[in-house]
């Protein structure tokens, strides 16, 4: 399986900033095909990356995709404030990011929501990465996999079989923007219990499926992350948000 190691920009960056951004890293990524590479930049600046992209493969090999880092499971109608999957599709978006943390906990997504969402991803051919990952106070009370099983399999409910289109990023809450990241074995852990639960639901068809690690990656753990035999690759928030450190951190997994 290739590894999959995607930046989530979250509420940062402007157009202007985004195509700076894509000027100096493309070229350092051109012809890097062994792994699979996503950017996901804020809806505003979707389209201008879009074009950016679709300009660089025309003279280059790679091997970038976009993505989205929310959507809503309806095509169009009285949303307000909602972006559709059909939107996303015109402009190529190829990863959509469900259920990450700060959608739960800011915003007050659940499980059921979520799964919505995951379903009309599957539905539209956009490959959901969904988020998981417990808290603080309950990976303190001990709950960690129970917290993790219980938003894998609501979030993952009817599409159990198309499990092969489906990413997973196990984020401990703790873990995101504060610098303190798990330790590998922290993360072996939680993937390998992800790895056989989500087996065991697809009924052996999780091959393709990549767990990935989220929470304070940078340039400096991820080679001692992605060593563990179950992390699968990084989704990356602060440290991607700089071109070259976002680079390295993808010259570590190779
Ligand atoms: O989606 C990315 C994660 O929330 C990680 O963010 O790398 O800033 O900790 P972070």
């Amino acid at each position: 399986m290739r590894y999959l190691v995607a930046a989530n920009w979250k509420m940062n960056k402007t157009v202007g900033e985004t195509l700076e951004y894509l000027d100096r890293f493309l070229p350092s990524v051109k012809d890097l095909l062994s792994v699979d590479i996503m950017i996901a930049p804020p809806f505003t600046a979707l389209s201008s990356a879009s074009i950016r992209l679709d300009a660089a493969k025309k003279e280059g090999e790679y091997n970038v995709k976009l993505g989205a880092q929310n959507m809503y499971y309806v095509e169009k109608g009285a949303f307000t404030g909602e972006i559709s999957p059909v939107m996303l599709n015109e402009l190529d978006v190829e990863y959509v990011i469900l259920g990450h943390s700060e959608r739960r906990h800011i915003f007050g997504e659940k499980d059921d929501l979520i799964n919505k969402k995951v379903i009309t991803a599957v539905e539209t051919g956009i490959r959901p990465i969904l988020c998981v990952g417990e808290t603080l106070e309950e990976r303190e009370q001990g709950k960690t996999l129970s917290v993790v099983e219980r938003q894998i399999r609501n979030g993952l409910a009817g599409v159990e079989k198309d499990m092969a289109f489906i990413d997973i990023a196990y984020e401990p809450v703790w873990a995101i923007g504060t610098g303190v990241n798990a330790t590998p074995e922290q993360a072996q852990e939680v993937h390998r219990f992800i790895r056989s639960l989500i087996n065991e639901i697809s009924k052996g068809n999780d091959s393709n499926t990549r767990i990935l690690y989220g929470g304070s990656v940078n340039e400096k753990n991820a080679r001692d992350l992605i060593k563990e035999p179950n992390v699968d690759g990084f989704l990356v928030g602060t440290a991607s948000l700089d071109p070259e450190r976002f680079y390295k951190i993808i010259t570590e997994v190779l």
